[in-house]
């Protein structure tokens, strides 16, 4: 299904012909575009920036590359295709028809879940403005756009179903999605890693590694929905997010492959050898390990309690669904199974069989978990070709949490638990100190020379759209 351009509002969902919500995404719009001008990426709005936009909504959708200005960038409503016949996936309501329209009983439960999703998305590109400022390469600048301009237009997918489907209590929290801003006391974003700074390249990677990936499995989540607008317009924007999981475990990948050469052209073979394999002007293994204990610490608690009676809810009306919900070999229904979940019993790390139902978040929790761990292992390939003795781990799921079972305790990142005087103490051990977030700051100074990387990143392998080493992917304005 192709999109049509030629509207003020690109869209396939043939939007001429809805008067009524035409005028109030044109409405809107407006206060999207100052929104992006104050809180898009600083300094680069007036630059061409080589980015890709969607022609239409299938895998193949993505072939028109151009140089654009990111304020013109092509923002708008972009819908999957609708399946024939479509039937409810699982819950109460399986095997009936989808819902085009909102049920009365789900209202509430629904907004909830399309206003937190909508609020992720402008949250990050808030996170990530100063950036541009800093970047390793062009290359790397154009992906940090590409990833703004898509989130931005996730947040039109949402306020897109908020406006046609919510009334006047969508309109007014599509109004409040432009008015949080991330980080800020009084009008925060809605949830805690939102609220995090994005510092440095090196967080941006993990970000874009392990939040953007939470982001990917609610997404997945709410793609088997019986609400079918819900349905297709994540399916659409999952194939907008795997190019930010490229950039997040490419991204990573290329720091450490860099420090690796480094270390072994230096002739050191201990990466703990800090001070020295930091004299490289290279990230250690050990710091970029601290950095994602802390990112994906922070993007564990996304995920919400363990046990929720809410999710329950959810899925037993039909609203959200598990990991691959039609590929599950099961009754979809869940009213008699369990699941195991690690729970806190008598100061002891347990797993216990909870009823499947309420477990709901930790079972999507595990299959993130599982998606997060395909990446290491490239990462940690790319230390063992290099004959480094080094790996990078997951931490356990009870250190440094935030919400759910381990919020009360202390661990270790291999789960030990611990008293405050211990944490307190190897805390620098395990997560970024002020210390470390100095170093990394002292090698973020901007390469903006085409085919020029900073000397603390590896090149990519590959160009986007199979471009040269020196393509300029940014034209900056002198
Ligand atoms: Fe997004
Ligand atoms: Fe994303």
């Amino acid at each position: 299904m192709s999109i049509n351009y030629s509207e003020r509002i690109p869209n396939n969902v043939n939007l001429s012909d809805d008067r009524r919500l035409q005028r109030a995404l044109e409405a809107w719009q407006p206060g999207f575009l100052n929104w992006w001008r104050e809180m898009g990426p600083e300094s680069f709005q007036s630059c061409d920036v080589y980015l890709r936009t969607a022609t239409s909504t299938d895998a193949q959708g993505w072939a028109t590359f151009g140089y654009v200005k990111m304020p013109d960038y092509r923002w708008g409503i972009f819908l999957a295709d609708p399946e024939s016949d479509r039937r409810i996936p699982f819950g109460e309501h399986k095997g009936e028809p989808v819902w085009n329209e909102v049920p009365g009983e789900h209202r509430g439960v629904l907004r909830r879940l399309i206003v937190t999703q909508g609020d992720t998305e402008p949250a990050s590109v808030e996170q990530q403005r100063h950036l541009g400022k800093t970047c390793p390469s062009l290359y790397d600048l154009r992906n940090l756009f590409q990833v703004n301009v898509e989130e931005g237009r996730h947040l039109w997918a949402m306020v897109y179903l908020l406006q046609s489907h919510f009334g006047r209590d969508g309109r007014e929290e599509a109004e409040a999605l432009l008015m949080r801003r991330s980080g800020n006391s009084d009008t925060p974003r809605i949830l805690g890693a939102f609220n995090e700074p994005c510092t440095d390249w090196l967080s941006f990677f993990m970000f874009t590694f392990f939040t953007d990936r939470d982001g990917k499995f609610q997404l997945l989540a709410l793609a088997e929905s019986a609400f079918d607008p819900l349905s297709r317009t994540t399916r659409f924007m999952l194939t907008e997010e795997a190019h930010h999981m490229f950039v997040g475990e490419t991204g990573v990948g290329r720091i450490i492959l860099r420090t690796c050469e480094a270390m072994r052209q230096a002739g050191i073979d201990d990466p703990f050898d800090r001070d020295r394999v930091r004299a490289l002007g290279v990230i250690d293994l050990p710091t970029i390990q601290k950095k994602l204990n802390l990112h994906y610490s922070l993007s564990l608690d996304l995920f919400g309690s363990e046990v929720s009676t809410n999710a329950a809810n959810a899925f037993n009306a039909g609203v959200k669904g598990r990991y691959q919900e039609t590929k599950i070999d099961d009754d979809h229904r869940l009213a008699q199974s369990t699941y195991p979940v690690l729970k806190l019993v008598d100061g002891v790390i347990k797993r216990i069989d909870e009823p499947a139902l309420t477990a709901l978040n930790m079972r999507l929790r595990d299959d993130y978990t599982n998606d997060c761990a395909k990446g290491l292992l490239r990462w940690n390939k790319i230390i063992s070709t290099a004959g480094i003795d080094f790996t990078v781990a997951l931490p356990h799921v009870a250190f440094h949490r935030q919400i759910g079972e381990f919020k009360e305790v202390r661990a270790s990142p291999t789960g030990e638990l611990i008293d405050d005087e211990t944490w307190e103490k190897r805390r620098p051990e395990w997560l970024p100190s002020t210390e470390d977030g100095e170093f990394i700051g002292s090698l973020m100074t901007p390469v903006t020379e085409p085919g020029k990387f900073a000397g603390w990143i590896a090149p990519p392998k590959v160009g986007i759209d199979n471009k040269p080493g020196d393509f300029e992917y940014v034209r900056i304005e002198t």
